[in-house]
């Protein structure tokens, strides 16, 4: 297992994490609000975490995980999610993830999520949305 590194966003990170990010929105956005943490490995940016202040029900919600496909199955994702619980500036996390996210739901699994129920009439695919308390 190769050893991530998890620090704050800089906004040079921008198009290093660009080149790789598959989710809706312009992460310059969140980076300006302070809302996103970098995987680096040997000074690469390889992945991010994105949490929302209060984006669920006022809570703070871990929105988005994003690995860069060359460097999936090496733990980062799993560093993302711990590196973002352990951010002293949280009382509680919450995250979510569409059912059939199983890489996610496992990683989520392994980390101790626990899991607190799910939504459907959500997603505009219909897919159910399952809830979980990280903190
Ligand atoms: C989901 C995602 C973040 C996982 O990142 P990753 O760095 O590959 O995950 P990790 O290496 O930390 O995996 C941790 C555990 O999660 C599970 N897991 C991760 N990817 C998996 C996969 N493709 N299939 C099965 N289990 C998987 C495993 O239990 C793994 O532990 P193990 O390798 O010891 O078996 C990555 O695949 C990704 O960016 N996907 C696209 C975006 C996405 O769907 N994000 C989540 C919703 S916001």
């Amino acid at each position: 297992m190769t050893a991530s590194t998890i620090r704050p966003c800089d906004i040079s990170d921008y198009p290093a994490l660009k080149s790789f990010d598959e989710f809706m929105g312009d992460r310059r956005i969140d980076m300006q609000q302070g809302s996103l943490l970098v995987a680096t490995l040997e000074s690469a940016v390889v992945g991010y975490a994105k949490v929302a202040h209060s984006e669920f029900m006022g809570w703070p919600l871990l929105s988005i995980v994003c690995v860069a496909p060359s460097s999936r199955r090496q733990g980062i994702g799993r560093d993302l999610v711990e590196g973002a619980r352990l951010a002293t500036q949280w009382l509680r996390l919450y995250t979510s993830t569409e059912a059939s996210n199983m890489p996610m739901r496992k990683l989520l699994k392994s980390c101790d999520a626990k899991e607190i129920g799910f939504t459907d009439d959500l997603n505009m695919s219909g897919e159910r949305e399952i809830l979980f308390r990280l903190k």
